[in-house]
């Protein structure tokens, strides 16, 4: 059997403290393979994006372990020095709007992180030109984000997230702000891209005709997460 990609084992999550704590996520054990497009899908305020934000080392669960890659990253406390660092080197992030930086143009907007990370300026265009014509907006490379469709956007802010060669995107309600054909095209895409390039991707959507794009569905509800069966 391969290693899973992501694999959770009872990570819970609880703000606050006293009387006003909210226990947001109870206990997650789910495991995650390279490959697969997972919906995490339930009504609003029932943990998803505390969920999604804790396996992509944003926000810091309060107890069980998280294991990325094969690595564990949380154990009662970070395992990890710079969870940024992480983040930047091997996690895709796509949001609900696409928060593309509005002063950079499309190609420095795909080129930051790589060339943060230590890629040659070169080889970070050469490789944002390739994302950006795969993705349906190679022309756009020199135009600002003002300058760009919603759709397009979109497109761009997941070239970016891809720049950085992630085995694991995580979209916290990536297709909200498109209409519904738009945001079948860019499911589409992220179900092709994870077939064809054996990436794990984790999507938050409340879109029930999204559905039949994914491989698995877990339901999230009160903090709970179960897994669907098809
Ligand atoms: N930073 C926070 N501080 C306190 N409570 C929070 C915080 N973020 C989320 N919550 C609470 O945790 C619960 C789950 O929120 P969230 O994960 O955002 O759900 P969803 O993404 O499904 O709408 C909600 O009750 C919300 O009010
Ligand atoms: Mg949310």
């Amino acid at each position: 059997m391969r290693d899973p990609v992501i694999k959770l084992e009872g990570i819970h999550k609880t703000y606050g403290s006293g009387e006003s704590a909210v226990s947001a996520i109870k206990e997650a054990s789910f495991e995650i393979y390279s490959g697969e497009t997972v919906a995490l899908l339930g009504p609003s305020g029932s943990g998803k994006t505390t969920l999604i934000t804790m396996i992509g080392c944003i926000t810091e669960p309060s107890g069980g372990k998280l294991h990325l890659n094969g690595q564990l990253v949380y154990e009662g406390t970070w395992q990890v020095k710079d969870t940024r660092k992480l983040r930047r080197e091997r996690i895709g992030f796509i949001f609900q709007s696409h928060n593309l930086i509005p002063f950079l143009n499309v190609r420095e907007n795909v080129t930051l992180v790589p060339q943060m990370n230590g890629v040659s300026s070169a080889e970070a265009n050469t490789q944002a030109q390739a994302l950006l014509e795969y993705l349906g907006v190679g022309d756009k490379m020199e135009k600002f984000p003002s300058e760009l469709s919603g759709g397009q956007s979109q497109r761009v802010a997941i070239a970016r997230s891809l720049a950085n060669n992630p085995k694991i995107i995580l979209a916290d309600e990536p297709t909200a702000a498109l209409d519904a054909e738009r945001a079948l095209s860019v499911m589409q895409l992220l179900r092709s891209l994870a077939h064809e390039q054996e990436v794990a991707i984790v999507v938050v959507t409340h879109d029930e005709r999204m559905l039949p794009l994914f491989d698995r569905i877990l339901r999230v509800e009160d903090g709970y997460v179960r897994e669907e069966k098809f």
